[in-house]
C-alpha cells in the first residue's frame, strides 16, 4: 500500500496525542540528544560543562536539533534538565563530570523559604532555546517534528532536592515524607507552583506538548502513590490547562509497577509512558483503551542492537502499534549506544505498517 501523507499527518506525534488516526506510530527517544552522539561530545568539550550548555540558547538549540538531523525522529525534546526548577528556586546546582547532579541538601527549616517568584526570569534562556528550536525546525525542513517541553514530577524533583543528588533508594527523602508529611507537602506544593510557571513559559515559547518525568515514582508505595505521584501531577496539569487548555501532556511514572493502573485511572494526562518492565500485552488491555501509550524498548536492547533489537521492536509494535501509541524507550539512551543502532531502529519504525 502506498504511504499517503495527509494534512493530518503533518505532525504525526501531535496527531497521535490527540487520538487521531495516523499511518504509523510516531517515535522519539528519551535522551536522544546526549553523550552517545559524537557531535554532542564535541560541543560539551568546548562548552566546558553541562549547565553551561543548558543556559546557552544557541548551544542548547543546536543540541536539541542534532539527533533530528541524523535520524529524523518525529519529535525534538528540549535540551535541558529537570533540575533547572530547583535551580530557579534558588538552590545550588552543579554537574560534576561523571558524577551526576550535586545540590545542597534541602533541610526542613528551608522548605518554607522556597519561592517560585524568580522562575520566569531565571528560565528566560530556556524559553529562548525553545524559540530558536522552533525556527530551526522550519528552517531545516524538519517541521514535521513536534517540539516537546518537559519538567520533572514534584516527587522526583523533591528526591534530588532533599537528598542533594542521585541515590539508589533516596532513603532520606522517603523518611522525611513519612515522618513529616506536612513539611513534605509544602515542598511538593512549592515545586508544583514553580513547575506550572515553568511549563507555561515553555508552551508560550513554542513547546507543543510536554512530558512530566517521574523517574523515581517506583519508590512511592501504593498507600502514598496518590498523594505523592498522582495529585501533584494533576495539580500541574490543572495549572497548565488554565492557560493552555489543549496542550497534550505525557506522564512518565517510571517503575510504578502495579501503580500504573491507578496512575492511568486518575491522572489527567493524555499519554502514559511505560518503563521497560511493563508488559506491552498487559498495557494493550489495561492502559491503551484509556490513554495513548508511549514506550518502552529497553535501552540495553538498543545498546545491544542486531536481531535481538529487531525482535523486541516488532513485539512492542505488534502489541501496541494498532492503537494510540508513540514508540519510545523505557528510559534514556545509554551513553555507550552506537549511533548506528539508533539509525537502524528509526528505519524499522519508519517502514512498519502493521
Ligand atoms: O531527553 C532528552 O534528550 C532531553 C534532555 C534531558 C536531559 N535530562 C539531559 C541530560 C532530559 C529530559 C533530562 C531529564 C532528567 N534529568 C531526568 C528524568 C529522566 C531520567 O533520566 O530519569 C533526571 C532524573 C535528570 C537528572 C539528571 N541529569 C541526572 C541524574 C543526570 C546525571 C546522569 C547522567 O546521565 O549523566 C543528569 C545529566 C544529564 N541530563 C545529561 C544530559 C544529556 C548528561 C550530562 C553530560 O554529562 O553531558
Amino acid at each position: 500500500m502506498p504511504f499517503i501523507m495527509t494534512a493530518r499527518d503533518s505532525k504525526i506525534l501531535l496527531s497521535a496525542l490527540k487520538g487521531e488516526e495516523i499511518s504509523r506510530p510516531p517515535f522519539w527517544f528519551m535522551r536522544q540528544a546526549g553523550r552517545y552522539l559524537p557531535e554532542y561530545r564535541a560541543l560539551r568539550e568546548k562548552a566546558g560543562g553541562f549547565l553551561e550548555m543548558v543556559y546557552d540558547p544557541a548551544l542548547a538549540a543546536e543540541i536539541t536539533l542534532q539527533p533530528l538531523r541524523r535520524f529524523g525522529m518525529d519529535a525534538a525534546i528540549l535540551f535541558s534538565d529537570i533540575l533547572v526548577v530547583p535551580h530557579a528556586m534558588g538552590r545550588s546546582l552543579r554537574f560534576a563530570q561523571g558524577e551526576g547532579p550535586v545540590l545542597d541538601p534541602l533541610t526542613v527549616p528551608e522548605i518554607k523559604g522556597l519561592s517560585a517568584e524568580d522562575v520566569d526570569s531565571f528560565c528566560a534562556p530556556v524559553y529562548e532555546t525553545l524559540r530558536r528550536v522552533t525556527s530551526g525546525l522550519s528552517a531545516e525542513g524538519l517541521s514535521g517534528a513536534t517540539l516537546i517541553g518537559f519538567a520533572g514530577a514534584p516527587w522526583t524533583v523533591a528526591c534530588y532536592m532533599v537528598q542533594g543528588g542521585g541515590s539508589r533508594d533516596f532513603e532520606t527523602v522517603r523518611r522525611l515524607a513519612l515522618s513529616d508529611p506536612e513539611s513534605f507537602q509544602i515542598l511538593i506544593d512549592r515545586i508544583v507552583e514553580a513547575t506550572v510557571i515553568y511549563l507555561r513559559g515553555q508552551v508560550r515559547a513554542g513547546a507543543e506538548a510536554v512530558q512530566i518525568f517521574d523517574s523515581w515514582a517506583g519508590l512511592v508505595d501504593a498507600r502514598h502513590f496518590k498523594r505523592w505521584a498522582i495529585d501533584p501531577v494533576n495539580a500541574i496539569v490543572r495549572g497548565l490547562r488554565a492557560e493552555f487548555p489543549d496542550v497534550p501532556v505525557i506522564g512518565f511514572p517510571r517503575g510504578a509497577g502495579t501503580n500504573y493502573e491507578a496512575y492511568v485511572a486518575a491522572c489527567d494526562v493524555q499519554a502514559t509512558g511505560l518503563d521497560s518492565g511493563v508488559s506491552t500485552a498487559w498495557a494493550r488491555v489495561h492502559i491503551q483503551p484509556r490513554k495513548v501509550v508511549q514506550g518502552n524498548l529497553d535501552p540495553l536492547v538498543l545498546l545491544q542492537g542486531g536481531d535481538e533489537m529487531e525482535r523486541a521492536v516488532l513485539s512492542i509494535l505488534s502489541d501496541l502499534g494498532g492503537g494510540p501509541f508513540i514508540f519510545n524507550l523505557g528510559h534514556g539512551i545509554i551513553k555507550e549506544t552506537p549511533p548506528e543502532h539508533v539509525a537502524r531502529l528509526c528505519d524499522i519504525l519508519r517502514d512498519w505498517r502493521g
